[in-house]
C-alpha cells in the first residue's frame, strides 16, 4: 500500500482508465489521495476499474468515446458542477494499428489519428478552463496535463506508420500547448510521457508472439515494462515534485532510446 498522500483532495481525470497504463495510473492517483474520474468507452471494464481503486476518495466512472466533441462537453459540465475545477488531466486512451502501409485504409489512418490524436486535442481544449481554476492552496501551485505519447514519436517502426504519425503529433502538440499556457500566465504544466514496450493488452494485440519476443530481447533492460512503472512517471508529472517541468518529454523505455 502506497502511503504517499501528496495528492489528497486533487481532482484528476484519466482517459483509457479501464485497462493497462490508464488503469494503473488511476489506481496510483487514488492511492495518493486524488478524486479520480475514470473515463473509457468500455463500460464493463470501467466498472471493474473503479471498484479496484483504493484510497478513500470516491472515484467516478464516466463512459466516453474520447473522439466525441459533444461527449467531452458533457464531461466538462459534470466535473464543473461537481468540483468547479480540475487539477490533473491524463490523456492516455489510445490504440495501435500494426499493419503494412499498403493494407492501411484511409479509414484505419483516420481512426488512428482520431483515437490517439483528436482525443488529446479535444480533452486538452475542453478541460483548459477547469484546469485554469486553481485552488488557493499552498500545497498545489500548478495544475498538470500529461499526454501519453510513445517512443514511436521519436523513432519510427515498420508497419506502424499511422501510430507513429499520431504519437508524433501528440509530442509536438504537448510542447506547443505548454508554451501557450506559459505565455498566457496560466499555471498549467503540460508534459508528455513516452513508454517503450509495456506489457498491456494493447502491446500484446499489436505484435505476434515472434515479434514480441524479438522486441523484448532488443530492450537494454531485457524485459518489457509494467503499466505501474509508467504510472509512476505520470504521477511524478502530476505532482508538485515536477513543478519546474513543462513542455518536457519523459521516456520510460528500459533504455531503448539510449542506444
Ligand atoms: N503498451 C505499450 O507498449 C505502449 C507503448 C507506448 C505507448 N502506449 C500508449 O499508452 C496508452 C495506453 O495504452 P495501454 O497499453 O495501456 O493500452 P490498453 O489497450 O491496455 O488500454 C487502452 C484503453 O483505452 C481505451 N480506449 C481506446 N479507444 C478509446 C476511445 N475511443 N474512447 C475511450 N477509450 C478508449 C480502451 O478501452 C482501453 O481501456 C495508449 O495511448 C498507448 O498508445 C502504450
Amino acid at each position: 500500500m502506497n502511503e504517499d498522500r501528496s495528492l489528497a483532495g486533487a481532482i484528476a481525470l484519466v482517459t483509457g482508465a479501464a485497462s493497462g497504463i490508464g488503469l494503473a495510473t488511476a489506481q496510483a492517483l487514488a492511492r495518493s489521495g486524488a478524486i479520480v474520474w475514470l473515463v473509457d468507452r468500455d463500460e464493463e471494464r470501467l466498472a471493474a476499474a473503479v471498484a479496484s481503486c483504493e484510497g478513500g476518495a470516491q472515484p467516478v466512472a464516466w463512459h466516453l468515446d474520447v473522439t466525441s466533441e459533444t461527449g467531452w462537453s458533457a464531461l466538462f459540465a459534470a466535473i464543473d458542477e461537481r468540483h468547479g475545477r480540475l487539477d490533473i488531466l491524463v490523456n492516455n486512451a489510445g490504440l495501435a494499428h500494426f499493419q503494412p502501409l499498403a493494407q492501411t485504409s484511409l479509414a484505419d489512418w483516420r481512426t488512428s489519428l482520431a483515437v490517439n490524436g483528436d482525443s488529446v486535442f479535444l480533452g486538452t481544449r475542453t478541460m483548459l478552463p477547469l484546469l485554469a481554476r486553481h485552488p488557493a492552496r499552498a500545497e498545489r501551485s500548478t495544475s498538470a496535463i500529461i499526454n501519453v505519447s510513445s517512443v514511436r514519436a521519436m523513432i519510427g517502426g515498420a508497419n506502424f506508420a499511422s501510430y507513429c504519425a499520431a504519437k508524433g503529433a501528440v509530442r509536438m502538440f504537448t510542447k506547443a500547448v505548454a508554451l501557450e499556457c506559459a505565455a498566457l500566465g496560466e499555471r498549467i504544466r503540460v508534459n508528455s510521457v513516452h513508454p517503450g514496450f509495456i506489457d498491456t493488452p494493447l502491446a500484446r494485440a499489436a505484435l505476434d508472439p515472434e515479434a514480441l519476443a524479438r522486441r523484448v530481447s532488443a530492450i537494454p533492460l531485457q524485459r518489457g515494462g509494467t503499466a505501474e512503472e509508467v504510472a509512476a512517471a505520470i504521477l511524478f508529472l502530476a505532482s508538485e515534485a515536477s513543478s519546474y517541468m513543462t513542455g518536457a518529454e519523459l521516456v520510460v523505455d528500459g533504455g531503448t532510446l539510449a542506444g
